[in-house]
């Protein structure tokens, strides 16, 4: 069906948008220390399996049904098929609960790259005479309205891009991802002049990861934990690629633009854990995974490093921050995108300005128990809500929470019940006709076709059953 929806200006800058999306906190804090975590090299290929059978296939089938229908992800759903559209809501809900703690994580970032450049260009103390990362982390993650205002921050600025429609999210995509890249690359350079940096590569590609966890290879372990990483990491499952495919014009190559994403995607965390860990180890650095890992830890290294880790330090929480705001764009494109499509559906005006702002607001009072939770720090289970110790064994906060219900339930059930509502439901004809469009080719198709009926399903179905069960503890 074709309709006058606005369209991205290039395939480029589609792929920069989706990798935008795709390329986040998730590459920079979770992939390289589950890497390292779960058994280095033989991780890595279990998570290159992943990335292939479910990755590529999810990002089809998601371009798909948003290309083919033009739509957001609730309607384009229910245009497949009407007993579907709850998988449309289900995603929309994700995309809030994500933004709900990406958005504060970007904040902290706000923080550190204005006390770096204090720092670097005024020469002033840019972190309150802390002795150290984590008496600052701590310190000024009490100060809650400090943390609220640049979580207000990064949603206004989010918004001014967002506002301006698939115009405003080129605009960002187009100088944000080469940064982000250029920056990526610059530390991975200045890293190899570090003294003691090998231990970085070695915890990350050897099993030494393995036993500094005392933990032993667990085959199954390694298969959940990449699944839901994979999902979380590529933005799918929640309906992202619909929206962003829905703005892709018939002449793009899907099976093509299929692959692109999910190697770069995969590059930038490869790339994000030897632009890390070197510098971890280096200055005798824990290499724990999260928050932590992403403030405390890297401004001690940064510290450490004396006046060039002023620099340094800017340029890694500018490169934070550019992860972060491509990948918070598209989830408050998401939820704009469904309300404006539902908007015009009933024949209303779009009145986007007003609609993003509105979004915004809606998510920014989600992040605020975030913000008041102080990342659980100074008591057990969150300092001031402790949600999650209801559900678990309390040594984690309302974040861990948050992500929890989204990569270990809500992606892999969004992803699986949409490979079956495109294998089993619209069946793959379907899916065949917009891939093949305007006269394309399709290489892999047998390949797309079994995997998305049944490989892509099942393995879903293990992820979403084992993370469950995981979180349990079992
Ligand atoms: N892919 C992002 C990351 O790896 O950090 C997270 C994310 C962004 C998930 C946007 C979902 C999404 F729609």
């Amino acid at each position: 069906m074709e309709n006058n929806r606005e369209k991205w200006s290039s395939n480029l800058v589609f792929i920069l948008a989706a990798i935008g999306s795709a390329i986040g906190m998730g590459n920079l804090w979770g992939f390289p220390y589950k890497m390292g975590v779960n058994g280095g090299l033989p991780f890595l290929l279990i998570y290159l399996a992943m990335v292939v059978l479910c990755g590529v296939i999810c990002m089809g089938v998601e371009m798909a049904i948003g290309r083919k229908t033009g739509k957001s992800p609730i309607l384009a759903i229910g245009e497949v098929a009407k007993k579907f559209k709850f998988v449309g809501w289900f995603g929309t809900l994700s995309a809030f609960i994500i933004m709900g703690f990406y958005s504060v994580l970007i904040g902290y970032s706000l923080r550190y790259a204005i006390g770096f450049a204090a720092q670097l260009l005024l020469n002033l103390d840019g972190f309150n005479g802390a002795a150290s990362g984590a008496e600052f982390f701590v310190a000024f993650t009490q100060e809650v309205p400090a943390v609220i205002f640049y979580t207000f921050l990064t949603f206004a600025l989010c918004a001014v891009f967002v506002a301006k429609g698939t115009e405003g999210l080129e605009k960002f995509n187009k100088v944000g991802i080469p940064g982000l890249f250029l920056i990526l690359v610059g530390i991975i350079v200045y890293n190899l002049t570090l003294p003691g940096a090998g231990q970085g590569y070695t915890f990350m590609f050897t099993t030494k990861g393995l036993e500094m966890a005392g933990a032993k290879f667990n085959f199954f372990n390694a298969v959940r934990t990449a699944g839901g990483q994979m999902l979380f990491s590529l933005s799918l499952g929640m309906g992202a690629m619909i929206t962003y495919g829905s703005y892709l014009s018939k002449e793009e190559s899907i099976a093509k633009n299929a692959w692109i994403i999910p190697a770069f995607d995969t590059l930038a965390a490869i790339f994000a854990g030897i632009a890390i860990f070197p510098a971890v180890f280096a200055t005798g650095n824990d290499p724990a995974a999260g928050p932590g890992l992403l403030y405390m830890t890297m401004h001690d290294v940064f510290t450490s490093m004396g006046a060039v880790g002023n620099l340094i330090g800017l340029l890694f929480y500018v490169l934070v921050i550019f992860a972060g705001i491509s990948s918070a764009i598209s989830l408050m494109e998401v939820v704009s995108a469904s309300i404006i499509d539902g908007r015009v559906a009933k024949g209303k005006k779009t009145e986007r300005k007003t609609v993003v702002m509105l979004v915004a607001l809606a998510m920014f009072i989600i992040s605020v128990p975030i913000c008041a939770d102080q990342l659980g720090i100074p008591g057990e289970g969150g300092a001031f809500w402790g949600i999650y110790s209801y559900l678990a064994d309390g040594s984690k906060d309302l974040l861990d929470f948050y992500d929890m219900l989204t990569e270990g339930f809500m992606m892999p059930l969004g992803a699986l019940l949409m490979c079956v509502l495109v294998g089993w439901k619209a069946g793959f004809p379907w899916m065949k006709d917009e891939v093949l469009a305007d006269g394309k080719k399709w290489k892999m198709e047998k390949f797309f076709q079994i995997c998305v009926k049944f490989v892509t399903p099942v393995l879903m179905a293990f992820v979403l059953v084992s993370l469950f069960l995981s979180y349990l503890g079992i």
